[in-house]
Formats: C-alpha cells, sequence, structure tokens
C-alpha cells in the first residue's frame, strides 16, 4: 500500500504540472467533423460521464464542451492561507447572486458553482458525505408509479453499487484512527477510480468540544454513515488525496488520469454550448450541437450519431435548454424563443440547502491548542505550510473545511414533530400547497401536482426517524450552522431577457413555502441545546447567537431570517427526473422528455435533494448514467432505426 500511494504521489505530481500545458481542443479547426457523444459541461458529473463513455467505446468519439480552462485546482485552504475560514475569490467560478427572497427581508442569495474543467469538484468546499438511503428511496418515489416498469433504478439499491464504484477510500494509519477516534467501514466502499478521500491526519483541538457536546446531547455515535445509514454523529471524508493531501476532482480523476490513452476523447475548453438544434424536429434525433468560442465570438454547429448529453450542472444546463426553446412556453414566448418544446419544468423546482447558525463563547479559560489562530504566529504558519509539502502530508493544510457533522432526523428534534408534517398533509389536502409557488407554476397543472407529490414524499422523510432533517457540521471554532436537508420552498432558474448568453436569473424564493420556517425553528432550538451540556458547561459557554434574549416563536423566526445563509452551494433540481405528467424533465433513462437523442446528467436530474453536500451525489449520478448508456450503445450501431427500436415514441 505505502509503495502504491508513493507511485500515486508521484504521478500526480507529474499530471498537476502538466496540466496546463495540455494538449486540450482550443479551436473549431482542431475538432472532428461528427462525434459519437457530445457533452456539454465538463464538471463532475460530465466528466465522469466522458471518461466512461470513451473506456468503454475505443471507436467511438466523445467531445465534451467545456466553458472554463484546465488549471491546477487549489484545495479549499491550500497555503499561503494565514487566517483560517477564509476561501479565497476564484477566477474559477460562476459567481451569482439571486433575486431578493421576499420572505428573507428581500435579502440576496450568494451562489457560486465551477466555471473550470473538473467544474465545481475543482472549487467545492472537499466535504464528502453521502445522502441516506430514505433521500435515493425518495427519487424514486417521486417517479412511481409511473416509472415502476423502468429497468433503471434510482433508489438507494440502484445507485449504492455507484457509489462505491466512484471512489478509493483510503484507511487512516493506525495511530491516526486511534488518535482522533475515527471509525469507517469499508463494505461501504472498494472502488478503484482515481477520485480519493481519506479521513484527515490532523483536527483542531476544539474538535472534540462539538462531539462531546453532542455526545452529551444523547445523539447517536455513527460508525460509518456512507453505507445508506446516516442518523447520527458522523466522520466525513475529504475529497482529497490521502498521501498528499491535494484536492482530488474530476479534472484530474476523470481526464488527466485517463486523456493520454484515449485518442477519441476530445475536450475543448473555452467554448459555451448555446444551445441544440431540431431542424428535423423533436422525435429525430440527435440534435446539433451549437457551440460559441469565448475568445472570438464565433458561432458554429457539431453533429452526432449517438447521444447529446447536457451536464453544464443545474443552473446552467436549464439555460441551455431554455436558448433551445426546451422548456415552460410561457416564458419562452416572453424572452421571444419559439417553442420546440413544452417542458414547464425546465428550470423550474430550483432547491438548495440553506439555514441560519447557532453561536457561543466561552468564558473560563480553556487550553485548546492548536486553534487557527495560531495560524498567526509566523513559527507556527511556516511548520504547517512545511508539512503540507512533506511526504505523506501533515499539519492543518491536510484538513479542508470540515470533516464531521450531525445528522438528525425531525422526530429526534422536537416532540411536535406531527404538527409540522400535519400541516405540510394539510397544504397537500386542501390545495393551499399551490400558492407558494412561483406565479409562473400556476398556469401549469402538471407542476402543481408534481408539487404536491413531491410534498407527500418530504412529509413521509421528515417523519422517518432514521431519515435526518438537519445537518450541522463542524470542525472548529463557536458556532455551528443548521442545514434545511429538505426545503418545501422552490424557485426558479431562468434566462436573462436581456442577454440569453449571459448567466441565468436565479429566484430562490427562500422560505416561500412557511413550513420551512417551521423547520428553521425546530433546527434552532435543538442546536442551541448544545449550550446547556456538561461539556459546553465546563467552559462557561453563553449563548451569543440567537442570544440569551431571544426566546418567543416570532424572535426566533426573526433571528433566522437575520442569520440566513442562502446557499450552501448545492443547487439542483431543475430538470427533474420525474414523469412529464408531474412536470417531469428526464425519465429514469435521463433522456428528456419528447427529445430523441437529448439526455441530461447533472445535479439537474435529483428531483429533490439529498441529506448531502452534492459532489459523491454526481459522480455516482455520473456512473449509472454511464453505465446505462453503454449499455444502450454496446448493442449494433444502426443510429436511427437502433434508437427508434431501443425507445417507445
Ligand atoms: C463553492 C462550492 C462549495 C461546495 N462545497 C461542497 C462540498 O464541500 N462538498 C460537496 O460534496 N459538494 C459541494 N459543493 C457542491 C458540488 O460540488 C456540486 O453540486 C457538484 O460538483 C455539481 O456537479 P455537476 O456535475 O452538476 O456540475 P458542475 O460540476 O458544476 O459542472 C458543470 C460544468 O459545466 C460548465 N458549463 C456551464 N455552462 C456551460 C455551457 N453553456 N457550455 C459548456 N460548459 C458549461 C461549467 O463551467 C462546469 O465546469 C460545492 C459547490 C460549490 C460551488
Ligand atoms: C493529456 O493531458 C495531459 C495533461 O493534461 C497532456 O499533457 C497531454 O498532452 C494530453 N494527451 C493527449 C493525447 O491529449
Ligand atoms: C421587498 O421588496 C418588495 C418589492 O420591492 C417590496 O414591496 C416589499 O415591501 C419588500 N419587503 C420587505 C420586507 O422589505
Ligand atoms: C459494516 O457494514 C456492513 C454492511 O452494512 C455490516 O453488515 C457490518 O456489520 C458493518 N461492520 C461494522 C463493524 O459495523
Ligand atoms: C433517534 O431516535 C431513535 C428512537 O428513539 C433512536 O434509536 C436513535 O438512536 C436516535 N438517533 C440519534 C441520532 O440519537
Ligand atoms: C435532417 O434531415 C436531413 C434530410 O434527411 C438530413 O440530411 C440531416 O442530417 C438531418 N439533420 C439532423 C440534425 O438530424
Ligand atoms: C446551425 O444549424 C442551424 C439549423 O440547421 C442553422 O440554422 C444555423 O445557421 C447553423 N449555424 C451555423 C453557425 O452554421
Ligand atoms: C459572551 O457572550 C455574552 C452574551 O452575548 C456577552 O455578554 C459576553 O460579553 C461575551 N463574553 C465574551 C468573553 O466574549
Ligand atoms: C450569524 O450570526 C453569527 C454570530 O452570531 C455571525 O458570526 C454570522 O456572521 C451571522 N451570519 C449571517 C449570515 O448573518
Amino acid at each position: 500500500m505505502v509503495l502504491l500511494n508513493a507511485l500515486l504521489v508521484g504521478s500526480l505530481a507529474a499530471l498537476a504540472s502538466a496540466l496546463p500545458h495540455a494538449a486540450v481542443k482550443r479551436q473549431i479547426s482542431q475538432l472532428r467533423h461528427s462525434y459519437d457523444f457530445i457533452i456539454a459541461g465538463g464538471g463532475t458529473t460530465g466528466l465522469t460521464v466522458a471518461d466512461r463513455l470513451t473506456e468503454a467505446f475505443p471507436e467511438k468519439s466523445v467531445l465534451l464542451v467545456e466553458y472554463g480552462e484546465i488549471g491546477y485546482a487549489a484545495g479549499i485552504f491550500d497555503p499561503p492561507q494565514t487566517v483560517w475560514g477564509e476561501s479565497r475569490a476564484s477566477a474559477s467560478s460562476f459567481n451569482f447572486q439571486s433575486l431578493p427572497n421576499p420572505d428573507v427581508k428581500n435579502k440576496t442569495a450568494l451562489v457560486f458553482a465551477g466555471k473550470v474543467v473538473g467544474g465545481s469538484s475543482a472549487v467545492n468546499g472537499m466535504f464528502f458525505d453521502r445522502g441516506s438511503r430514505f433521500d435515493y428511496d425518495a427519487w424514486t418515489q417521486a417517479g412511481s408509479p409511473e416509472f415502476d416498469s423502468s429497468e433503471d433504478k434510482w433508489n438507494w439499491n440502484g445507485i449504492f453499487p455507484y457509489f462505491k464504484k466512484s471512489v478509493t477510500f483510503t484507511e487512516p494509519s493506525a495511530d491516526v484512527a486511534q488518535k482522533y477516534g475515527y471509525t469507517w467501514n469499508m463494505s461501504a466502499f472498494g472502488g478503484s477510480t482515481p477520485i480519493y478521500s481519506s479521513l484527515p491526519p490532523f483536527l483542531w483541538a476544539d474538535h472534540p468540544i462539538a462531539r462531546d457536546t453532542w455526545k452529551d446531547m444523547g445523539i447517536r455515535v455513527a460508525n460509518e454513515c456512507a453505507g445508506g445509514d446516516k442518523e447520527g454523529l458522523c466522520w466525513v471524508p475529504i475529497s482529497q488525496h490521502p498521501v498528499t493531501a491535494r484536492r482530488s476532482h474530476a479534472g484530474l480523476g476523470h481526464y488527466a488520469a485517463v486523456n493520454d490513452t484515449r485518442p477519441n476523447y476530445d475536450l475543448l475548453v473555452k467554448h459555451q454550448v448555446t444551445r441544440v438544434l431540431y431542424p428535423n424536429g423533436t422525435t429525430s434525433g440527435p440534435p446539433l450541437v451549437e457551440i460559441r468560442s469565448l475568445d472570438d465570438d464565433h458561432l458554429f454547429n457539431v453533429t452526432t450519431k449517438a447521444e447529446v448529453i447536457i451536464s453544464a450542472g443545474a443552473l446552467h444546463t436549464p439555460a441551455i435548454l431554455q436558448r433551445s426553446g426546451i422548456g415552460p412556453a410561457s416564458f419562452l414566448s416572453t424572452a421571444g424563443i419559439p417553442v420546440v418544446l413544452d417542458l414547464p419544468g425546465v428550470g423550474s423546482n430550483l432547491q438548495d440547502h440553506s439555514g441560519p447558525g447557532v453561536s457561543w463563547n466561552y468564558t473560563k479559560p480553556n487550553n485548546f491548542s492548536p486553534l487557527p489562530s495560531d495560524m498567526l504566529n509566523p513559527i507556527f504558519a511556516a511548520d504547517a505550510a512545511a508539512g503540507f509539502d512533506e511526504t505523506p502530508a501533515r499539519g492543518p493544510y491536510t484538513l479542508a473545511m470540515s470533516n464531521s457533522a450531525i445528522y438528525i432526523s425531525l422526530p429526534n428534534i422536537t416532540i411536535d414533530y406531527m404538527k409540522i408534517i400535519n400541516r405540510i398533509y394539510r397544504m397537500v389536502d386542501d390545495g393551499s400547497a399551490a400558492s407558494y409557488l412561483p406565479a409562473d407554476y400556476n398556469s401549469d397543472p402538471t407542476l402543481i401536482a408534481g408539487y404536491k407529490h413531491q410534498l407527500s414524499i418530504i412529509a413521509d422523510l421528515l417523519k422517518n426517524p432514521k431519515a435526518p432533517s438537519i445537518e450541522s457540521p463542524f470542525a472548529t471554532g463557536t458556532s455551528v450552522r443548521a442545514f434545511l436537508l429538505h426545503p418545501l420552498s422552490r424557485g426558479t432558474v431562468r434566462l436573462n431577457l436581456e442577454n440569453h448568453l449571459l448567466q441565468p436569473i436565479l429566484d430562490y424564493r427562500t422560505a416561500s413555502n412557511p413550513v420551512d420556517f417551521d423547520i428553521h425553528l425546530a433546527h434552532v432550538k435543538y442546536l442551541r441545546r448544545m449550550i446547556g451540556t456538561d461539556t459546553m458547561q465546563k467552559y462557561g459557554t453563553l449563548e451569543v447567537g440567537p442570544g440569551p434574549s431571544v426566546q418567543s416563536d416570532e424572535a426566533l423566526i426573526n433571528y433566522v431570517k437575520d442569520n440566513m445563509t442562502f446557499s450552501f452551494m448545492h443547487p439542483c433540481c431543475t430538470a427533474a427526473m420525474m414523469p412529464r405528467e408531474k412536470g417531469g424533465v428526464v425519465g429514469p433513462d435521463l433522456k428528456v422528455h419528447g427529445a430523441d437523442g437529448l439526455m441530461v446528467v447533472d445535479m439537474s436530474i435529483m428531483p429533490l435533494l439529498p441529506s448531502s453536500h452534492l459532489s459523491a451525489t454526481a459522480y455516482a449520478v455520473g456512473e449509472k448514467a454511464a453505465d446505462m448508456i453503454i449499455k444502450q450503445w454496446s448493442k449494433p450501431f444502426n443510429g436511427h432505426e437502433l434508437r427508434a427500436t431501443l425507445r417507445p415514441a
């Protein structure tokens, strides 16, 4: 194992230094006349699919079109970070500011998304958890009964093998495991894909305070949370190499690691997929792909023989579809785009994790050492930087954002949980649920039907004592945040009417369904119980936020609004895998309803958010989608006739 790791370190370093000189394509003259597959978006999911297709089909060509550049993707806290917790602004990201949120004091959401080969996996917080089994079972319920007969199962049992395949998890050394009390269960892992995850050889000294506090609260300590059972106090791996502690991302693991042996894998950077075109109608695909050079604005079309796969992420995928005339007819006509296919779900159903925090201070002396404030000491900081370059890497820079968290179900959070659940069932039964939807949903019965179906599924999830409602991660410091894992509110992504090629407009509509406030309230009340625990009281802990004077529900909701983080950077679900009659955009085969030869494969396809950060799920979705595509196209290749026999019209 040590030898293998040493080899990996060597090749990883070589790849990283080679990256800026990659033989990627930069202009149209370098492309072929036609491809078998075109993938729009070289991010977490798109690169996974491109890798698998070029591996499985040496005779077929794949063009991956990426908006950003190839580049070295720094870890979230790589040196020379001096003050912990300040992520650097990055040219490798799209930065969005949402429309004002009327239910949260008209404040706006700040949302980032990767704009680089690797996509968001190259800029994210490297927290690498999977959802709970009930989250993926809920995806299947969202497609039931219409999709029940499909071979493609997206429930936990259907996706778990792809979670395993998608990552190489490396066990910590025995002394590191003993020092921090790490636990894990290898039966949740077993893959050998060069996307790495590991438990770091460093934790800040106040880390055990949070864990002991949570144990004081009676929270169950889980041995492993990646195997589908995810309620309790969890250790969470970081998406980084186990020896070098460098960020592991899709650009390294699914391009740089394989491209030298894949003459059929063309990566075109600095180009935008503007739209797809169906000159012969949407039942006669695959469509043409129109691509724009970001250098000279030149537009050109590329043809495909098999499939066009849109993987531009949950914010840009709906923009590509809308520019193509595939989306809500009413919006398309406002935008002056001829309607090619009326699919109201395109850019609808936007969800994200959000939430306020609880904070405290210590009034009795403590000797926690080291803490991030030690980074201000030049000797400590220099040693930390030196440690990061050792083999294996050691010290503070080997710890990304965080690597433990609690995930607690609503029944374990409040004895009043049925009040919240019943309020959800009531708004489904009496139809009032629809009144919380975006105004432009109301002309469309399919979106309303789909939303009511989703709310019933969420109510069932929230009732389940094994399905988490809150996540609260911790690494160091004097605050924790309360992620609302299953929001009921829905927003939209719509083209910018001034210029359709610019970033789309996000309407987050955070907490527009008032039940989200009920749940935030329960979460805050639960987390503030941390302050009174024996562990916290040993250090004379006082509550700072919400603060002792904030007690009534009304005052607490006001605090929630003041302290809200609108986006934990998990936008999703804007081309949902749901039936067309329930406002869905793709089927369980991830093909766009009614559009031949066109698929969506990224975080847009989830009907509902999982109880996790999204990158591990993005890789698993890419692996499973690739497997489905490979199965379909492994049969004798005969263009349209074959597709017609495989797919009912
Ligand atoms: C700042 C940040 C922090 C995060 N923290 C975490 C975390 O700690 N843990 C975690 O698990 N998840 C985290 N996430 C979320 C997770 O990384 C993403 O949800 C996931 O990687 C998304 O995968 P994707 O394939 O859907 O899209 P992406 O990986 O975003 O890929 C989309 C790609 O498409 C490209 N693109 C867009 N439009 C076009 C176009 N028109 N033509 C061509 N290319 C286009 C983009 O440049 C991008 O490369 C974070 C995300 C961000 C942004
Ligand atoms: C593969 O990528 C590497 C690094 O990204 C680059 O140096 C190399 O030239 C590429 N090879 C081919 C055949 O494109
Ligand atoms: C939010 O903005 C809208 C539109 O400008 C305005 O009507 C409303 O009063 C504002 N709400 C708050 C709470 O400021
Ligand atoms: C590891 O997970 C498997 C599968 O869930 C389970 O059967 C086994 O008991 C677990 N082992 C430990 C030590 O928890
Ligand atoms: C949640 O409650 C159930 C039933 O009381 C209990 O078995 C479980 O351990 C609790 N979970 C946590 C994380 O404490
Ligand atoms: C449309 O049909 C014409 C005539 O059959 C054919 O030549 C062309 O390739 C088709 N275009 C696409 C994108 O399918
Ligand atoms: C792309 O194809 C469409 C449909 O055939 C055509 O209208 C358009 O002019 C083409 N664009 C370019 C740049 O060739
Ligand atoms: C801790 O917080 C309390 C309550 O907000 C405040 O009164 C006190 O001054 C703070 N003490 C320290 C040491 O920061
Ligand atoms: C929430 O409150 C904490 C302190 O109580 C503060 O540090 C943080 O910045 C606040 N966050 C927001 C988004 O207001």
